[in-house]
């Protein structure tokens, strides 16, 4: 009788025999003595590669989103890769207010906020963003990425420095190779390392520390009360992407400033639609001659096409929601716990979750993919993250929850979890 090979050996055979080499992922040839620059990429085959021996997590159609549920393959999967936190997706009043403002102003204001893209949803949802935080003034832009794009590129000029604790989202290091002046990183959610970082720099060294309130992938929180007191001690002000925190996070969901009981005081948040707003686009809230500074010099606003106002009132609407409807938080906060607790009782390593992101630490690159492709063909919908969203062999496989998954959905995608969990070798 031949044994069964164990699968961390099965993985390497596929990986070898598929050609995938996860040490050069790009495929780039630095060297080609050509101008021609198209040359250069020309040898990238990783991910046709994956897709020939369906490996490949992404670009993967959802044919229907209802929210909790999905169609994908033409079949019925539980959806646990989207952030419609709160389920707001298909609310009837979300709904009707893009319906009506796509019927008033139509699919775009064709021009840029600064000469004919305002409309008055606009004004609106920035009003009441503002009030939703307790701010004096926020700007809505077309994407969160240019939010963050439009922010740091406007503050921090050649003379400043972007302080960026090294888990940040791609976005925010993308603002800060926009800005003119250079960035240094912090190890994560350190506020000691931070405090020696702000110390090298000296005290004349305008600088902005930047940190996600909810990290994206681990799911965990940045501890703002420590950070804050090592930003205050040096006259230091702080940017918080709050993108995945927004709605998920603190009492009545706003964010991680409230979650520690602190005011968000003259600090900056930056905020997606494109989550629990169940939207597209973006906002920074602050104190009024900030915004107004950011309105007027910050590019990514500037000279880009304004968010739809069917997109600005659909966010609008979600935003009431929040209040309107506040079993919706407490329900996806509750799910999450849950759902954390249940998944390390499985023996999958959730890492530092905190929130309704929960990563389950895998490694290997191959196995995630196996693993996802896995849970995908038997019915739960999951984001495999890999090099660059991560360091390379640290990739992890995201799931996040919904307020309005029932817990008969979850409970069967637990079932899953344990069956591919241990076909794939990510648990004994
Ligand atoms: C932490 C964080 N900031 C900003 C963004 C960008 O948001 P948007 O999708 O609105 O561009 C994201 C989206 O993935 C995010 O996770």
């Amino acid at each position: 009788m031949t044994q069964a090979k164990d699968p961390t050996a099965q993985l390497s055979d596929l990986a070898q025999s598929a050609g995938l080499d996860m040490d050069d992922m790009d495929g780039r040839q630095r060297d080609v003595g050509n101008a021609d620059i198209f040359a250069r990429i020309a040898h990238f085959q990783l991910a046709e590669q994956a897709r020939a021996v369906g490996l490949y997590p992404f670009f993967q159609p959802v044919e229907v989103n209802d929210g909790p549920e999905a169609e994908v393959n033409g079949r019925r999967v539980i959806m646990l890769g989207s952030n419609n936190y709160l389920g707001l997706t298909r609310h009837p009043e979300v709904l009707a207010a893009a319906h009506a403002a796509l019927d008033r102003w139509g699919p775009s204001m064709t021009g840029s906020r600064l000469l004919n893209g305002t409309s008055p949803v606009h004004l609106e949802l920035e009003e009441a963003l503002a009030d939703f935080l307790g701010t004096e003034s926020a700007i809505v832009f077309s994407t969160g990425y240019l939010a963050n794009l439009g922010t740091v590129s406007a503050l921090v000029d050649r003379h400043g420095v972007s302080v960026l604790d090294r888990d940040v989202h791609a976005s925010i290091y993308d603002a800060a190779a926009l800005a003119l002046g250079k960035y240094v990183r912090f190890q994560h959610n350190d506020p000691e390392h931070l405090a020696r970082v702000l110390d090298n720099l000296g005290d004349e060294t305008p600088r902005l520390v930047i940190v996600d309130g909810a990290y994206s992938m681990g799911g965990d929180l940045a501890p703002l009360p420590a950070l804050r007191a090592v930003c205050e001690q040096r006259n230091t002000r702080m940017l918080v992407d709050d993108a995945h925190a927004i709605g998920t996070v603190g009492p009545t969901g706003r964010g991680t400033f409230s979650h520690f009981g602190l005011d968000q005081g003259e600090d900056l948040v930056i905020g997606t639609f494109s989550k629990t707003l169940a939207s597209v686009g973006g906002f920074c809230a602050g104190p009024r001659v900030v915004i107004e500074y950011i309105q007027h010099f910050g590019r990514p606003m500037l000279f880009t096409a304004s968010l739809p106002p069917a997109s600005a009132a659909a966010a609008l609407a979600a935003l009431r929601l929040i209040d309107a409807e506040p079993w919706r938080v407490q329900r996806v906060q509750e799910l999450g716990a849950r759902m954390r607790k249940r998944l390390a009782e499985l023996g999958f390593d959730v890492a530092d979750s905190q929130t309704p992101i929960i990563p389950i630490r895998v490694g290997d690159e191959v196995r995630t993919a196996v693993f996802w492709r896995d849970l995908l063909s038997h019915g739960v919908y999951t984001n495999a993250v890999v090099a660059p969203a991560v360091p390379r062999g640290q990739a992890i496989l995201r799931t996040s929850y919904i307020a309005t998954h029932s817990d008969e959905q979850l409970e069967q995608a637990l079932e899953i979890f344990a069956e591919a969990g241990r076909r794939s070798g990510v648990i004994a």
